[in-house]
């Protein structure tokens, strides 16, 4: 018998309020109604133990938080759910949609914190040998918009928390990962009336499921 083909592994990516989790719920449906399995999850978290890293990370703190600290912190959460859902799920021929991965890591951490690219990328390496996601869908927004839609929500977490400046550093990290590799990412214009958004990201998904079923 033929190999099992592994499921595709895509990832919505972008700074605070722009829209993440309405568009993660509109890739499920979506996907839904094309008839294809997947699996949603989210970084950090995924798993029962990796939502415990996550509540950690985000929780705000009496003491400063150490940015290597926190780097280890979303890796450590990122093994977790890579052995536990990620890998066997996809090995399982079941798409994974998963809201956050790496990419984050690099803009937050990275841009934000400003911590070396060069040790993400090593920890990537160690945590993940050569998986990476299939497709990055990236919703941006300048950090003005994704303020005002943060605003309302009612408590903001320690990242969410961030001066502008970390954010403009984390939208600038997504943005410039996004135009090294174009080929795997797809930029949206999370600014454009909410349709516009769909239809941008429904066109992204209609090529990912033709060229994997002609796989
Ligand atoms: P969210 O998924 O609700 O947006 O919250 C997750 C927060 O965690 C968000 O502020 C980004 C942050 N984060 C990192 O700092 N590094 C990471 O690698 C990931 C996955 C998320």
């Amino acid at each position: 018998m033929a190999a099992q083909k592994p499921g595709l592994f895509i990832v919505l990516e972008g700074g605070e309020g722009v829209g993440k989790s309405t568009n993660m719920a509109f890739i499920q449906q979506y996907l839904q109604q094309q008839q294809i399995t997947f699996t949603a999850s989210r970084e950090p978290g995924g798993t029962p133990f990796a939502e415990q890293i996550r509540e950690l990370i985000l929780a705000k703190q009496e003491e400063s938080v150490d940015a290597t600290a926190e780097l280890l912190l979303v890796f450590a959460a990122r093994a977790q759910h890579l052995a536990q859902k990620i890998q066997p799920t996809l090995a399982a021929g079941q798409w994974l949609v998963c809201d956050r991965f790496t990419d984050a890591t690099y803009a937050y951490q990275g841009g934000g914190r400003q911590l070396s690219k060069q040790l993400i990328a090593e920890l990537e390496q160690m945590v993940q040998g050569d998986l990476r996601p299939d497709k990055v869908i990236v919703l941006d927004a300048p950090i003005e918009v994704g303020r005002a839609r943060a605003a309302n929500r009612a408590e903001l977490d320690r990242l969410e928390s961030e001066q502008d400046a970390f954010h403009q550093r984390v939208r600038a990290a997504y943005l410039e990962r996004a135009a090294a590799r174009p080929d795997h990412y797809a930029v949206i214009d999370a600014t454009q009336p909410l349709v516009q958004v769909q239809e941008d990201i429904s066109s992204v998904l209609d090529q990912l499921i033709q060229q994997w079923r002609a796989a």
